[in-house]
């Protein structure tokens, strides 16, 4: 997937190694956790079509901005945004003629290590995987369990009320477990053997996808789902709440892995003549594809096993974890499909963890000048100490509670939902003030028709920023208790 040009820097061998690499990162936990419980808590159908219609002109129109702007300057985050805004100053300078200005500000750009402040941007960018990757290998965690248990045989154990809040509330054996998966990630990083991994993780999603269809099907056919897959695919006006978009926008950043940095990066590892306009396109597809899959898998089924009652619907990170084993009692062969959907699961969530500890060591080899050991080790650090608070926090830290939510969601809720609305917005502002939208449309040119630019210019100009804007100073508002949504 990945070539070694003749600089240092690797690129993928054209369209499908971009879209492999990028749908690998995208397709995660995030389509097949977080998408079902939060529609089936903020609306179903409703949440559904918000989510949709914000990955089509959000999703996309970031998507393109950050993969142009990684392909123009082939570099990572902070290393992009310290290029583009040096390059803009010089341009400036030379645009007032003052020649020697222009000579010191070259040299500044160039200079190793020059600072400006725009890298704070890319820093957001670049901080906020360091703060996902935690708590994303404590859920990695539980499917690990999960798949240990079905290895055992243990399908009507796993089917029982209480056994997950048992679980993750027993302080060894949901820690144990996360350190398991945290483990698993940085030593594939520590050994090098990302590739390895990702070749397998190719045979592993065509698998997932066909597993994700038979169980769509096999759920949305049990007594009682019809409710449930109207729930889920009808848009009920009387479901939609501010939280509804504000749920579905933390969603579309987290599941098409938007504003942390990872696109700028695939960006720079693009050729210039593969299509950025399409292969966004098939990522937004095939990711919401998966998430659809997954929301037909869990939710119909809750209504099935559950009645579809209120609490069941809104009951958060539990509920795939509480649905599935239910249907996986029901079906004869429980056991292996059982064992089939977690191992599936698994390697989503570790191409998907692995991408993530990977953006985070490189920032720290780039810009920080460390060694791949020392940048990994610092990384394997915050991921013990977060994900332990995040892990232990539903049993010995039950009482920890920041902004009254459990220390798993609080990462959550200040990753998806105020850290990521600010790296968006500032991505926006950077694209149009200091690159400029006609430099990233002739990037985009090069390789595409770029057939949506008239509502791309729109969308990043206007758009995007203001509704972003929005959407962080409500949750913050609602969180401080000023508003309810
Ligand atoms: N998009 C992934 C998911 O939906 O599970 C999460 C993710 C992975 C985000 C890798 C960012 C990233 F770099």
């Amino acid at each position: 997937m990945m070539e070694k040009t003749g600089s240092k820097r690797g690129v993928f061998s054209g369209h499908l190694g971009y879209i492999l690499a990028t749908a690998g990162s995208a397709v995660g936990l995030g389509n097949i956790w977080r998408f079902p419980y939060l529609a089936a808590k903020y609306g179903g159908g409703i949440f559904l079509l918000t989510y949709l219609v914000l990955a089509l002109f959000f999703g996309y129109t970031l998507m393109v901005s950050e993969t142009a702007i990684g392909r123009m300057t082939g570099k990572s985050p902070v290393g992009a945004f310290r290029a583009l805004s040096m390059a803009r100053r010089t341009a400036d300078l030379t645009a007032k003629g003052s020649a020697k200005a222009t000579a010191k500000a070259t040299a500044k750009a160039t200079a190793k290590g020059s600072k400006n402040g725009w890298q704070a941007g890319g820093w957001i960018n670049a901080i906020i995987p360091m703060l996902i990757l935690p708590y994303y290998s404590v859920i990695g965690g539980w499917v690990a369990k999960y798949l240990f248990e079905y290895i055992l045989g243990h399908v009507s154990e796993a089917a029982e009320d209480g056994y997950f809040t048992s679980f993750i509330s027993s302080p060894l054996g949901a820690w144990g477990w996360f350190m398991i998966f945290a483990l698993m990630t940085v030593l594939v990083i520590a050994l090098g053997v990302e590739n390895g991994v990702e070749r397998v993780s190719r045979i592993m999603m065509p698998g997932l996808v066909v597993l994700a269809v038979v169980m769509a099907v096999y759920s949305m056919t049990r007594p009682g789902a019809a409710a449930g897959i109207r729930y889920f695919l009808v848009p009920d006006l009387s479901h939609f709440s501010w939280m509804t978009v504000v749920a579905a926008l933390g969603q579309m950043f987290y599941s098409l892995s938007i504003a942390m940095g990872i696109l700028i990066t695939y960006g720079s590892y693009m050729k210039k003549d593969v299509n950025i306009e399409n292969s966004v396109h098939h990522v937004i597809f095939f990711d919401s594809g998966i998430a659809i899959l997954s929301g037909l898998m869990i939710i119909p089924a809750v209504f099935a096993f559950s009645g579809g009652k209120p609490d069941a619907l809104a009951q958060g990170p539990s509920l795939m974890f509480v649905t599935m084993p239910k249907i996986f009692e029901s079906m004869s062969g429980g056991r292996f499909v059982g064992i089939l959907f977690f191992v599936l699961v698994l390697f989503a969530a570790l191409t998907s963890a692995i991408s993530l500890a990977e953006t985070c060591a490189s920032t720290f080899e780039d810009e920080l000048k460390w060694s791949r050991k020392k940048a990994t080790t610092v990384v394997a650090l915050i991921v013990a100490v977060l994900g332990s608070l995040s892990s232990l926090g539903f049993g010995p830290l039950f009482g920890v509670t920041p902004l009254g939510m459990s220390i798993l969601d609080f990462f959550d809720f200040l990753t998806n939902s105020l850290m990521m609305p600010v790296a968006a917005f500032v991505i926006c502002i950077f694209a149009v003030y200091v690159v400029g939208v006609r430099k990233i449309s002739e990037e985009v040119h090069l390789s595409s028709r770029f057939r949506f630019e008239g509502m791309y210019r729109i969308c990043l100009k206007y758009i995007a920023p203001f509704f972003v804007m929005v959407i962080l100073l409500s949750s913050i508002a609602n969180v401080l208790g000023i508003i309810t949504i």
